[in-house]
């Protein structure tokens, strides 16, 4: 049973290959890994006053945890930045919840299967529609 565990123990995980990954790239000046829930990392992205051009949501895909990290990281976002959303219409959750905060706040909502974009920035939205559409 020990040395089960102390094999387990050695084996990669996802951060430290994450972690390797950033190093052999060179890339550790600019990616911060946190690895907590997305809720959690919310908080200390908002005490440490983030304000993002980009945010990619792509945690919980159900109804209630979508809806609840798009208002939440909402809130981090720049005023004219992009909330882009992983998997709009292949999960339905992710669909409800970005068509209705997209309701809500009166702003488009802009996707096709796979990846979908809510912003305040006009001029972007509509160079986004017009990517999509093509
Ligand atoms: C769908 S995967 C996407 C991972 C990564 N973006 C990718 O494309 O490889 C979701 C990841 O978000 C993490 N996560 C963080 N907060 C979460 C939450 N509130 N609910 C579910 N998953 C969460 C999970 O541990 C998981 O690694």
């Amino acid at each position: 049973m020990a040395r089960v565990a102390g094999n387990r123990a050695r084996l990669p995980d996802a951060l430290h290959t994450f972690l390797n990954n950033v190093i052999a790239s060179q890339c550790e000046r600019i990616i911060t890994p946190l690895p907590l829930p997305s809720e959690s990392a919310f908080f200390v992205l908002q005490r440490l006053g983030v304000k993002a051009p980009i945010i990619y949501i792509d945690a919980g895909h159900e109804y209630e945890s979508v809806s609840r990290d798009i208002a939440l990281y909402w809130r981090l976002l720049a005023p004219d930045g992009v909330m882009i959303l992983d998997d709009y219409i292949t999960f339905p959750g992710v669909t409800r919840a970005a068509t209705e905060f997209a309701l809500r706040e009166g702003i488009p909502l802009i996707g096709e299967a796979g990846k979908a974009v809510l912003t305040r920035n006009t001029a972007l939205s509509i160079t986004t529609k017009i990517i999509v559409d093509e």
